[in-house]
């Protein structure tokens, strides 16, 4: 029988009446690992990955997997052997994507909160850029780089005010965000840089938000920040490279956003218009590499059916999957066996957590009984990486499926570990 795939997931397929990823039957890991239980496909990440490097072929530019999407190590670990290096946010994740074996010089730091113990550690792992958001943390980090006999390599991080055209919470590049530097500031803020004793300028960098479905706000944020890079230069201050940021979106329900290859063929050309096609070119997506690479595993507890509206309770909720809470986003959600189908009952999918706001699903057409498993889709980004333990729910298992091959890369959180650092009063 040929497999019937999933739109948006093309590693994801029903083969008989039962859904694998990969070859991996997911029933089958689900049996064997519990749920809730993400699941993430290597060959999606990779081919993901290969899309931006097609479309930068012949060119000097450079992967960096924003981390946050999702820092598992074993992941990390996958994109520092396909030759990605790493947009960070933290001293946390430094140490995570030096523990999965990245190469420091491919690491750079963005968020607007560093601390100067963060930004001490990222100086002495010899990291290749610092993604600086405030002329105030420029001081500091000149600072902290004198300090250590240093000389930290910056970016500004620029503010183009192109509005990208996605939720709220996740864009990024409007006046009104706590992001960047402002577009009027930019150049002062590069004069600033640039006589600072502990700082060498070494590039700019914008990223507009996330989840971005067109080619348009890209192409206006690229001329916005071209404009400034002629004026830095202008000035006398040369950048070695120009980071674009990441934010490219990706097939949730329905979504086109472009694919990263075409989307760079776009830019490339306006890059190469304007002159900088062959300055280094660096990127920071998150979603787009591990976003539809991952499905979370969950078992229905029981059924509600009630006047109004009918729950499935399941056993994954709003701790291992809060995007539908914080963003009333989307994730489909379909049977493990059996095949998706609009002519079943609707339900609102929900979890054991005590929220009204924990829900993974509203109105959907399920033909589910209880002990039944479903898959909850494109759960690879911002899942994991923003669980919780709240209501004291251990954090899920994670496997990586390698063709036939499954490796559990994070057993299940166990009660005690997540007690281990309190502590009882006398
Ligand atoms: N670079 C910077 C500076 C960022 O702030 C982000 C994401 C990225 C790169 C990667 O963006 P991506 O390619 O993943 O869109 N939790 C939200 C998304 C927050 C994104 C934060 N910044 C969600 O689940 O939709």
């Amino acid at each position: 029988m040929t497999p019937e795939r999933l739109p948006g997931h093309p590693h994801l397929a029903y083969r008989g009446d039962a859904l694998h990823l990969e070859e991996v039957a997911l029933d089958a890991l689900a049996e064997r690992f519990g749920t809730p239980l993400f699941v993430y496909s290597k060959a999606a990440m990779l081919q993901a990955l290969a899309a931006y490097q097609r479309g930068f072929a012949g060119r000097d530019a450079r992967v960096c997997y924003a981390m946050k999407a999702n820092s598992s190590l074993a992941i990390l670990q996958l994109f520092a052997r396909a030759g990605c290096g790493f947009d960070i946010v933290s001293g946390g994740e430094l140490q995570r994507a030096l523990a999965a074996g990245a190469d420091p010089t491919t690491i750079i730091f963005s968020g607007v909160g560093k601390t100067r113990a963060e930004m001490a550690a990222a100086l002495q792992a010899g990291i290749g850029c610092f993604n600086v958001e405030s002329e105030a943390e420029l001081e500091v980090l000149s600072a902290v780089a004198q300090s250590l006999g240093l000389r930290a390599p910056v970016s500004l991080r620029v503010n183009p005010n192109v509005d990208a055209k996605t939720h709220p919470y996740i864009s990024t590049g409007l006046k009104g965000n706590k992001f960047g530097i402002a577009h009027e500031r930019a150049l002062a803020a590069y004069r600033h840089a640039h006589a600072l004793p502990g700082l060498r300028v070494v590039g700019i960098d914008c990223h507009i938000g996330s989840q971005i479905t067109e080619a348009a706000p890209y192409l206006d944020a690229l001329e916005r920040v071209l404009d400034l890079v002629d004026a830095i230069e202008a000035a006398g201050i040369t950048l070695e490279h120009l980071d674009f940021g990441g934010g490219l979106g990706i097939d949730y329900h329905g979504e086109t956003p472009p694919a990263a290859d075409a989307l760079w063929a776009q830019l490339l050309e306006r890059l190469d218009a304007r002159g900088y096609g062959q300055r280094r070119l660096l990127v920071e997506p998150g979603r787009s590499l591990v976003g539809n690479a991952g499905v979370c595993l969950t078992e229905v507890l029981y059924l509600k059916p009630g006047e109004e509206r009918s729950f499935c309770i399941v056993d994954a909720a709003m701790n291992d999957l809060p995007r539908p809470a914080m963003y009333q986003a989307y994730h489909g959600i379909v049977p493990l066996h059996g095949r998706p189908t609009l002519d079943a009952p609707l339900w609102e999918v929900v979890g054991p957590v005590c929220e009204s706001g924990d829900w993974l699903g509203h109105d959907r057409a399920l033909a589910v009984r209880a002990g039944d498993r479903l898959a909850v889709l494109s759960a690879g980004a911002y899942c994991m990486s923003m669980a919780s333990n709240y209501n004291t729910r251990t954090r899920a298992a994670e496997v990586l499926v390698d063709g036939r091959e499954a490796h559990l890369i994070r057993r299940r959180e166990t009660l005690p570990e997540l007690m281990r650092n309190e502590v009882l009063l006398p």
